[in-house]
């Protein structure tokens, strides 16, 4: 077993040697590339339309004196650049070049931009896209399996955080104190 084992890692060894320009992708990476990058692109415009969409909800709510659900408008608008942030730098990673073309962005995300006319629309909004994200990054962590444990464990935090998101939204959304349909 131990001798199988130094057998497979003068294999790595030398494999490693080979297309070192690919930086993290080896030879034994499992996952389809090609598939992954576009799957992790089309999560990155649902994460910058959702950043648009709670900063704008954000900005009016504010405008209609709704402190505290503004104040979540805004939480969530940070945590989800810093889920688009997360998901550029692993494309970068894998060898690929993250698209943050504005033109086309809203075709390619999952979620929509929509802006709701007053607070209770906003909210409903936000918590239909979190589910919309929540069953995204469900499908794409089943897809990848174990082909890519670093993609899939990024995937992962992600989904956790966005049903958090759905939570915090569902609780807004359910107890009218702030009153969402002020
Ligand atoms: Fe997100
Ligand atoms: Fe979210």
């Amino acid at each position: 077993m131990a001798t199988e084992f130094l057998n497979d890692i003068v294999a790595i060894r030398q494999r490693a040697r080979r297309h070192m320009e690919r930086g993290a992708v080896t030879p034994g990476y499992r996952g389809d590339l090609e598939v992954v990058l576009r799957i992790l692109n089309e999560a990155l415009a649902t994460e910058i339309v959702c950043v648009l969409r709670y900063r704008r909800h954000y900005y009016m709510a504010s405008g209609i004196h709704a402190q505290a659900v503004a104040a979540e408008f805004l939480e969530h608008a940070n945590e989800e650049q810093g889920h688009a942030d997360l998901i550029a730098a692993r494309i970068v990673q894998l060898g690929g070049s993250p698209d943050l073309n504005p033109e086309g962005l809203v075709k390619r995300s999952h979620a929509e931009y929509v802006e709701g006319e007053n607070l209770r629309s906003m909210v409903k909004e936000d918590l239909i896209a979190e589910r919309i994200a929540i069953e995204c990054y469900s499908e794409m962590i089943r897809y990848i399996g174990d082909t890519d444990p670093t993609t899939r464990r990024m995937l992962e935090e992600i989904l956790a955080n966005e049903e958090k998101h759905a939570e915090d939204l569902a609780n807004l959304f359910a107890n009218p104190r702030p009153a969402p349909d002020e």
